[in-house]
């Protein structure tokens, strides 16, 4: 079982969850009820998975691929540790990866 740690966009909440080795980041994000619409289902053509990796687990997953990254320009609020979480899959060296919704809805102060 590998650890993910999912924050809401406003950091104020926290969900600890577990998933298997190879699973997608995605697929334990839905079956955890994160707000993630995964809209294309990991066929590279949304950009609708959209987390930012806190910075101290970012190097630790594999390089974006160029299609990822393409498609990550497409993203809102994206960050230099965005990823897509359809391209994320769980590892034993990744255990506690921390991610964070990214901010969707903001109000008039920006927050
Ligand atoms: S679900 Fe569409 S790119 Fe990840």
């Amino acid at each position: 079982m590998t650890r993910v740690i999912f924050v809401s966009a406003d950091g104020e909440n926290r969900s600890e969850v577990e998933g298997l080795a190879g699973q997608q980041l995605l697929e334990v994000a839905q079956a955890n009820g994160q707000p993630l619409e995964g809209t294309c289902e990991g066929q590279m053509a949304c950009s609708t998975c959209h987390v930012i990796v806190d910075p101290a687990d970012f190097p630790k997953l594999p390089r974006a691929s160029e299609m990822e990254e393409d498609l990550l320009d497409l993203a809102s609020h994206v960050t230099r540790t965005s990823r897509l979480a359809c391209q994320v899959h769980l590892a034993e060296g990744l255990d506690s990866l921390t991610v964070r919704m990214p901010g969707a809805v903001r109000n008039m102060q920006g927050r």
